[in-house]
């Protein structure tokens, strides 16, 4: 991801929205229309934005899944799909969601015809249950998306769902910017540890909330580590559903 911030457009945030007190003049539907769409266009005008090769915890992931044999992986946020060509590439069916439209159809494009029978792309908003079957998956992907606009309660919904389409034993990693980024605190305060800036909306994880996402699985490690020049400082979170 690039370490400069697209140009800022309108949202439509208020802290009570965020702080799960919905405003009539603003609320909640307008606040994910806004971000929604934020990234729809940011996807689309900006094709490979995060580069073509694969992140640290998408190198993570791709050696954790191989090596037990986890070949049914769900993605969420996918976004351009850095690191699901790198799953493919390793002989792993995906199944790639994300709300963005555009950057599923790049990531569908770039898979071309060798490897497009093992892919499956979901246009999905994670604050909605997962379209997906109980136990459909062997593992669970999801790099900056836990960090997004989504308050604990709907990270917490998420997880469940996470867990409920996970085959038991199956593995989820995700990573999300925590409290020791640079960016927290600065931008626009939404409540709930969300901040506005540039037109993003980020989450900044908390131990505690670590924890609370993990009920129902074995939390099997946290390992921090940066990206890009700002740099982002993030947790890779893997946790196993018991
Ligand atoms: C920071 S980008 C990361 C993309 C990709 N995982 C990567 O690291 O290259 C976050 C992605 O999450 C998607 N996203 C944000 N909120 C979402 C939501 N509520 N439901 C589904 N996708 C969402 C965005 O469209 C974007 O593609």
């Amino acid at each position: 991801m690039s370490d400069t911030h697209p140009p800022r457009e309108p949202t439509t945030i208020t802290h009570a929205t965020l702080a799960g007190n919905p405003t009539p003049a603003d609320g909640a539907a307008g606040l994910i229309a806004a971000q929604r769409e934020h990234w729809q266009s940011t996807l689309t005008a900006r094709p490979g934005m995060y580069g073509a090769e694969p992140s640290q915890p998408g190198r993570y992931a791709t050696e954790r899944f191989s090596a037990e044999q986890l070949t049914r992986v769900l993605e969420l946020g996918a976004g351009q799909g850095r690191d699901t060509l790198a799953f493919l590439r390793a002989g792993l069916h995906v199944h790639a969601t994300d709300y963005a439209p555009g950057g599923l159809a790049q990531i569908t494009a770039e898979a071309g015809p060798e490897l497009s029978p093992l892919l499956a792309t979901t246009v999905h908003d994670v604050r909605q249950p997962l379209p997906f079957p109980d136990r459909s998956f062997d593992a669970c992907y999801a790099h900056m998306l836990f960090t997004m606009a989504l308050s604990s309660d709907e990270l917490a919904a998420l997880a469940s769902e996470v867990h409920r389409v996970l085959e038991p034993g199956g593995l989820c990693i995700y990573t999300a910017r925590h409290t020791g980024d640079a960016d927290y605190g600065t931008g626009r305060d939404l409540g709930d540890n969300l901040y506005e800036n540039g037109g993003f909306v980020v989450h900044f994880f908390t131990q505690a909330l670590v924890d609370r996402l993990a009920e129902g699985f074995a939390l099997e490690d946290i390992t921090a580590f940066e990206e890009g020049n700002l740099p982002r400082r993030l947790w890779q979170v893997t946790m196993r559903r018991t």
